[in-house]
């Protein structure tokens, strides 16, 4: 964390999330000079839909993934072309698909047979042809949590690989939606890339079996999910994407035509910001000492929501470190950033810094107990 941003915290009322310029400059240099040749890179905006974020990210020309119409809004509004915008979700509402429709965008990530009968008349209602992909669930494990786990097949998400002959029958009878390729999103917070290598060897093989179809595709999305470092964010600020990216390189045969399209959040964002909160008390209890913040879950829900867990500093105090459970004023016992972490000291007034939290934390925001909304603060 820069010094002088350090040294002028007290201008600010905390809570408020802090995200570094750089690193999100430095993070979407990496990925511009090892993506493959020819692929293209759609922010997840459910990452973080910060409009001074989602701008840098349009002006670098990433595309943008979308998951509801207010997203595709805000991409657009950001300055992100309606051509390099892909949009998923197992539940589009019949005005988002309206909106999207009326916006052509690239390509609608069809999640069942049942939404893409509805995008077919949609279509035909308003006289176009809707792009369409069929997402398709692998069965890949990608040893993740739970929550974020997409891949297998018992998630609601995505067309199960075994339907998909029957997905390309019904999608060729619909005069208007025009199949024009596959989708992948096999979880999220991937460490192992293994399960990225499986996931090209299934591609390659549903290709073949599109290609003795006859069925001409020009669109492979493999999704998100590369994960970051959220015990070592400072030594590793930048994901491994030369590794993540040599893998599509080595190991995906596509077929002439064909573009690559990714849609990574967290790896994009997650490095660039952090949850920034004053200590209102330090409780001494019967077995520990707590931290008591004024950031609470409704700020960060990623640890009472999935056990995460996130690095915490105090900025303020270099004293001997000691054991201490860190929480938030919020009415839950699961209002607890980390228990017996070691912290140097700390006193009612130290600033506090939650780290990684530039990815799911401000877009997961909420207003539980009346709190308002914490704002954002930039390095520039
Ligand atoms: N594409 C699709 C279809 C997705 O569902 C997701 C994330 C992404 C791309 C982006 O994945 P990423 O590169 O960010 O891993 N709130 C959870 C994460 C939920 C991810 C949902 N889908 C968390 O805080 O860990």
């Amino acid at each position: 964390m820069k010094q002088d941003f350090i040294d002028g915290i007290g201008r600010h009322d905390t809570p408020f999330y802090y995200y570094d310029l750089d690193v999100l400059h430095s993070t979407l240099h990496a990925i511009a000079a090892t993506q493959p040749v020819d692929s293209i890179v759609h922010y997840a905006l459910k990452a973080n839909s910060d409009l001074r974020l989602l701008s840098i990210i349009a002006q670098r020309g990433l595309g943008a993934d979308c998951v509801s119409g207010g997203e595709i809004q805000r991409a657009i509004s950001a300055g992100i072309h309606p051509q390099h915008i892909v949009y998923s979700g197992v539940g589009k509402t019949d005005r988002e698909i309206e909106y999207a429709l009326s916006c052509n965008i690239d390509c609608f990530n069809v999640e069942s047979l049942a939404e893409l009968q509805v995008i077919d008349s949609l279509a035909a209602a308003c006289g176009k042809i809707a792009p369409v992909a069929f997402r398709i669930n692998p069965h890949i494990d990608a040893h993740t949590h739970h929550y974020i786990t997409t891949g297998t097949s018992e998630t609601k998400f995505g067309i199960d690989i075994s339907q998909l002959d029957q997905a390309i029958e019904c999608a060729v009878a619909l005069s208007h939606v025009r199949l024009r390729g596959l989708h992948f999103h096999i979880g999220s917070q991937i460490l192992s890339l293994e399960p990225y290598c499986m996931l090209c060897s299934t591609i390659n093989r549903l290709q073949e079996q599109l290609a003795e179809r006859g069925i001409d595709i020009d669109y492979i999305n493999v999704g998100g999910g590369l994960g970051i470092d959220y015990d070592s964010p400072d030594e590793n600020t930048i994901p491994p994407f030369a590794q993540y990216f040599d893998i599509f390189k080595k190991q995906l045969q596509l077929q002439p035509g064909v573009k690559l399209h990714f849609e990574l959040g967290r790896s994009i964002v997650g490095q660039c910001g952090s949850l920034i909160s004053r200590v209102l008390y330090v409780k001494e209890g019967v077995d520990r000492d707590f931290v008591i913040l004024d950031a609470g879950m409704t700020e960060l829900i990623r640890p009472a929501l999935y056990q995460a867990s996130h690095l915490i500093e105090n900025l303020t105090s270099q004293a001997e470190v000691q054991p201490y459970d860190i929480v938030g004023p919020v009415c839950e016992t699961s209002d607890t950033f980390g228990s017996h972490i070691m912290l140097p000291t700390t006193h009612r007034g130290d600033i506090i810094a939650i780290r990684s939290a530039g990815a799911y934390a401000q877009s997961m925001a909420m207003t539980y107990n009346s709190r308002p909304l914490a704002p954002a603060v930039y390095s520039e």
